[in-house]
């Protein structure tokens, strides 16, 4: 038997990605090893970061001693990353021994691929293949999940919005929605799989438009209603939404759909709405204090959670104190930081007044610490309460406890039973929250 090792190391999107990858790979013949003594080895890469980049490159550097301990290993390298010229041709000049190159958009020639490399037909043992943008999406491609009891759905592909730090809208093409058909009829057969969560992907769901059977077109919310129909689904999720297209519809369905989970992850970016202008992003910090307003309105315990941006160019003291003050305002729940890092070919990393790397670094430290210190807060008001949790595997660290989610989206941490707990596993349990901290929560089993 073949085996193969998959490398996943971008976002969700990725994370699917790799799950068709390794369901293509097992129709083909291959079986999951554990690691990179695979006879396959396939790194899935992200580019949303210069550390992401350069991440790959280390990565590559480490599977150049599997491939030399072995030549017929077979090195096929994926993602975000290989949309870009200039990161193509570095792997063709400094990592030729790479067999199989191929883009976000040919996801499903990687069969035909593989079978030229394995049967020597090709000069060299390579096969490459990249597309810009494909015009349309295949279907019916196979997938070997990560989890048996939750799932991802893609439901649009690509982004429109060209913020301007970001890299994806070069990476995964135009936005392309999929026929509301495919969609309910993939969750349907997921529930009926003993799949209990689902969470939609896009980068932008709110942009969903899919042309259904008739000839109309199903919005974002019509989806979500469809969606949150299906038999035997207990939670859905969805991301990424954009605040500049967070309808009034979509936030009334917090109120309305009780399997729909009190979460949104709701990128802000920036609390300046002159950074948040220069960086494309169509709403201002008031509109996003609104928005939040109206999601609270409809569901007092919705979970709030952010991205935000350090440093982006022209960013004043001015600016972040801006962001500060929003932070304030509205108490995220969490939320995911980051350094600016300058992207080429997208329009600010050419802006000239990029900010010196430590003003970037003194802001961004500051910043972490109060988000830290609120979601402390916020998290402590869990103590004492009952959360229904979806258990979801073991604890990396202790063999006798398990860890699952709630609602809301907080990790928690509980001593397994006696029995050991396994049966537990895909349930959802009721678990007393005992304690807390930033970026858990402790319980036991109600
Ligand atoms: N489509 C999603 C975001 C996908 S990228 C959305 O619009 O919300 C995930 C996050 O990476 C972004 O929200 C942003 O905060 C961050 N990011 C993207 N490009 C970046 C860059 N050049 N530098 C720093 N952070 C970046
Ligand atoms: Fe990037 Fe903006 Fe598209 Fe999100 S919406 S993927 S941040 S361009
Ligand atoms: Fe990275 Fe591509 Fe996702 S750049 S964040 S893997 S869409």
């Amino acid at each position: 038997m073949k085996t193969y090792h998959i490398e996943t190391m971008g976002c969700q999107m990725n994370e699917r990605d790799s799950e068709t990858i390794a369901g293509m790979l097992e129709t083909h013949g291959y079986t999951k090893a554990g690691g990179r003594d695979a006879d396959l080895i396939v790194i899935n890469t992200c580019s949303v970061r210069e550390n992401a980049d350069n991440k790959f490159f280390g990565v590559l550097g480490q599977i150049k001693k599997a491939k030399e301990s072995d030549p017929s290993r077979i090195v096929a390298v994926c993602g975000c990353m290989m949309q870009q010229e200039p990161i193509r041709k570095e792997i063709q000049e400094k990592f030729a021994w790479v067999n199989i190159v191929f883009g976000t958009q040919n996801i499903a020639e990687l069969p035909e691929l593989l079978r030229r490399v394995e049967s020597n037909e090709t000069a060299r043992r390579r096969a490459w293949h990249t597309a810009d943008d494909m015009p349309e999406i295949v279907e019916g491609l196979p997938a070997k999940r990560e989890y048996a009891f939750k799932a991802f759905v893609n439901i649009i592909y690509g982004c429109n919005n060209f913020c301007t730090y970001c890299i994806v809208p070069y990476t995964r093409g135009r936005e392309k929605s999929r026929a509301p058909e495919m969609i309910t009829r993939e969750a349907g057969d997921l529930c009926a799989d003993g799949v209990r969560e689902i969470t939609l992907l896009g980068q932008n769901v709110n942009s969903y438009r899919g042309a259904r059977a008739d000839g109309q077109e199903t919005d974002f919310p019509e989806l979500l209603r469809m969606v949150a129909g299906t038999p035997g689904l207990e939670r859905l999720r969805f991301m990424t939404s954009h605040p500049k297209d967070l309808s009034d519809r979509l936030i009334r369905l917090y109120a309305e759909l009780p399997n729909l989970c009190p979460a949104i992850h709701l990128p802000i970016q920036s609390g300046s709405s002159e950074v948040l202008r220069r960086m494309n992003r169509h709403y201002t910090k008031e509109g996003y204090l609104e928005l939040v307003r109206k999601l609270r309105a409809a569901n007092p315990a919705i979970a709030i959670t952010t991205d935000l941006i350090v440093g982006f160019p022209g960013e004043t003291d001015a600016d972040f104190e801006e962001t500060m003050d929003v932070i304030e305002r509205v108490r995220f729940d969490s939320a995911f930081t980051f350094l600016y890092s300058p992207r080429s070919g997208t329009p600010a990393s050419g802006y000239a007044d990029q900010i010196p790397e430590e003003v970037k670094h003194t802001r961004f430290d500051r910043m972490v610490a109060r988000l830290n210190e609120i979601t402390l807060e916020k998290n402590r008001a869990y103590v004492g309460r009952t959360e229904p949790v979806l258990i979801e595997n073991f604890s990396k660290t202790r063999a006798d406890m398990l860890s699952g989610r709630t609602p809301g989206g907080k990790l928690v941490n509980l001593p397994a039973p006696e029995s050991g707990g396994a049966e537990l596993i895909g349930r959802i349990v009721p678990v007393r929250i005992t304690g807390v901290n930033t970026f858990s929560f402790t319980g036991s089993l109600a």
